[in-house]
């Protein structure tokens, strides 16, 4: 194989995602992703067993249809890529014993990596050159990390994360209690896009003086998401038609300045001139615009990639490996397990 530009097909299901992705070095070749979102919804959230069980009818096809699509045989790959962790365990366990029974199978090396830092390897699919190093802000129903990657195969740095809810389950409770369905994230976007973000004042979780010693770059979202409930509440105690529109344009402005806020301080503490989002919360509008003011005002550089790799995928898992393998790093040892609390400076486990 070519080491510089290994073939490696990526498996990814640590959350409802079920995702193979094929990549040639930096060459993006297929990212085929099943989602079992529709079968979560009526839950309001991601039910773990039923995720599993999704990602055990899902990776076959998926799997096929990534080859397809990449036109490439399961015996041309030079590696296969796997997220070991962090995730839910029952769905991590489903990719992880199938990419092992594969690489023993085909007598492939493979190579186990962390879900988080993939999201940053998505980047380098990008076609550009990618620098380090990177702050990076991933948001999504699962994750609000935000990391400090000096070097994506070898030094990352866990800065801050959520000490409670993720940003997307935010967006997800909040869209429930104002009658909006599942996931909520789109549905309070769109019905922002007409409401006044300054009609309501909801508080910035972790953002006082006093906060900034212990969780300068941590995150909270229970308070906001209590304060929107409560809101309501008294708006419809008192027998007022409740104005969605604004209290969604209002809870997605806290998000957003939260977010960005904390993102561009730790740039400039940081003295990191670059921005990286990822996760599925970099869909929304209104991130994405202060995303773009703040950085051009501070001087950093942003990088969002397209979405479908913002969200969970298997391309970015076969990017990471990719990049690990090019960098003469060893397989994995085939005793690694699924660990839904990897910590994410372990790259690869
Ligand atoms: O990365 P992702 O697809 O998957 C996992 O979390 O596993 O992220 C999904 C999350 C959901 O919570 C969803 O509500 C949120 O991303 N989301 C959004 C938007 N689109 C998706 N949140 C805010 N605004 C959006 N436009
Ligand atoms: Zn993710």
């Amino acid at each position: 194989m070519s080491a510089a530009e290994p073939l490696v097909l990526g498996i990814e299901t640590s959350c409802d995602e079920t995702g193979v992705g094929i990549v040639r070095g930096t060459t993006l070749l297929a990212n085929v992703i099943a989602s079992s979102m529709d079968e979560h919804a009526r839950y309001g959230g991601v039910v773990p067993e039923i995720a599993a069980r999704a990602h055990l009818e899902a990776l076959t096809p998926a799997l096929t249809a990534a080859l397809a699509e990449a036109n490439v045989s399961l015996q041309d790959l030079d590696a296969i890529a796997v997220t070991s962790g962090p995730g839910l365990s029952g769905a991590l366990m489903v990719g992880v014993a199938a990419a092992k029974a594969l690489a023993l199978s085909l007598g492939k090396p493979l190579y186990a990596v962390n879900h988080l830092v993939g999201h940053v390897g998505a980047d380098v699919l990008s076609g550009e050159d990618v620098e380090y190093p990177t702050i990076a802000l991933l948001v999504s129903g699962g994750h609000t990390s935000l990391l400090l990657v000096r070097d994506l195969v070898s030094d990352v740095e866990l800065l801050g994360e959520t000490i409670d809810d993720a940003a997307g389950e935010a967006f997800d409770k909040v869209a429930r209690l104002l009658g909006l369905p599942y996931p909520g994230g789109p549905q309070i976007d769109r019905v922002a896009a007409a409401g006044d973000p300054a009609a309501i004042r909801f508080p910035r979780g972790l953002s006082q003086p006093k906060d900034m010693d212990k969780h300068r770059y941590d995150f909270s979202f229970s308070g906001l998401k209590t304060a929107v409930a409560r809101w309501v509440e008294r708006a419809r105690d008192a027998g007022e038609e409740v104005p969605i529109a604004d209290v969604a344009a209002s809870f997605r402005e806290a998000v957003t300045d939260v977010l960005l806020t904390k993102a561009v301080a730790a740039c400039n503490e940081r003295g990191v001139p670059r921005l990286l989002l990822g996760g599925g919360v970099v869909a929304n509008a209104r991130v994405r615009e202060v995303a773009a003011e703040r950085c051009a005002a501070a001087g950093i550089e942003l990088r969002i990639p397209p979405l479908s790799l913002c969200t969970d995928n298997g391309a970015m898992i076969a990017a990471l490996g990719a990049q690990l393998i090019a960098s003469g790093h060893a397989p994995s040892d085939l005793s690694f397990g699924a660990d839904s609390t990897l910590p994410v400076t372990v790259i690869q486990a």
